[in-house]
């Protein structure tokens, strides 16, 4: 019988891109996005059954109405990517603490109240794979977009927690860290006028995505999303120094000022 994945924030960037691998991989889809760009998803994966959902992942009614459509499908899930994420660029002082609340609802809580099903799902039927997308951002202060590092440094704590816990359920749990993406993902944190706007030198995020999905079906705990300087990035910061990597993060952060 065919499977089932469910991506978030599957209309466009890397979760697109896990859509696009696991339909590859035979999976049936079911797709979720913000707005209706979802919709086209069924025409851009003809070969497998895409179930497009609009749902607005930063409320718990969002989340929920999203696992009702997987509930209604009424088929066994057995893969999930929660891929759906934001940015804000700017200075702590001067950003809209709204936006940055909305930001820990999406990046954190829809990620845990979206768990919890699937985990609890997937664990019934000892059968599952969970991919959680966080960053490199995890591995190091992130000023100027100081709420986002913090973020992903939770999902990956996270998942390597519920992995542990999900190993005697035969659910296996990875994380993804990407690197900086050539995606939407800095120009809709506002941070075009930043090192992180030129999407030219960012990884491709159909890489990030196979990556990803490569290292889900291969059980590990983690995989690094992107090319070689992006892994050298994530062993170096496994050794430098908190404030060494803040002042070098800043750099790429902070608006120009030209
Ligand atoms: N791009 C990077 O440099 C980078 C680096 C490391 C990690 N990441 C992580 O990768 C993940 C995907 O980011 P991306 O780069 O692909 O970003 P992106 O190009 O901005 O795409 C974001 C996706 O999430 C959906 N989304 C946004 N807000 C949502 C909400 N409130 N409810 C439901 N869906 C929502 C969007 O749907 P609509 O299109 O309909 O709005 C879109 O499908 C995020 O978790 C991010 O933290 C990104």
């Amino acid at each position: 019988m065919t499977g089932l994945a469910l991506v978030t924030g599957a209309s466009t960037g890397s979760g697109f891109h896990l859509a696009e691998a696991l339909a590859a991989r035979g999976y049936d889809i079911v797709g979720v996005g913000a707005s209706s760009r979802i919709d086209a998803l069924p025409d851009q994966l003809p070969q497998v059954e895409v179930h497009p959902v609009r749902a607005d992942l930063s409320t718990s009614a969002g989340v929920e109405s999203v696992w009702d459509a997987v509930a209604a499908l009424d088929r066994p899930l057995d893969v999930a990517c929660l891929n759906a994420g934001m940015s804000l660029g700017g200075a702590f002082i001067d950003t809209d603490l709204q936006q940055e609340l909305t930001m820990l609802s999406l990046n954190v809580t829809s990620q845990v109240l979206l768990a919890k099903h699937v985990a609890q799902h997937m664990a019934e039927r000892k059968q599952g794979k969970i991919l959680i997308t966080s960053s490199l951002s995890a591995t190091t202060p992130t000023p100027f977009e100081s709420i986002y590092g913090p973020t992903r440094a939770f999902v990956y704590s996270f998942a390597q927690g519920l992995r542990e816990e999900l190993r005697e359920h035969n659910v296996n749990v990875t994380a993804l860290l990407p690197g900086a993406t050539a995606a939407e993902f800095h120009d809709r944190a506002g941070m075009q006028n930043t090192a992180f706007g030129d999407n030219s030198t960012k990884n491709d995020p159909r890489l990030v995505a196979l990556l990803g999905v490569e290292g889900l079906f291969a059980g590990k705990d983690h995989v690094v999303g992107g090319d070689r300087s992006t892994r050298r990035a994530a062993v170096m910061n496994k050794f430098l120094p908190e404030q060494l990597k803040a002042r070098r993060f800043a750099k790429l952060s902070r608006t120009h000022t030209h």
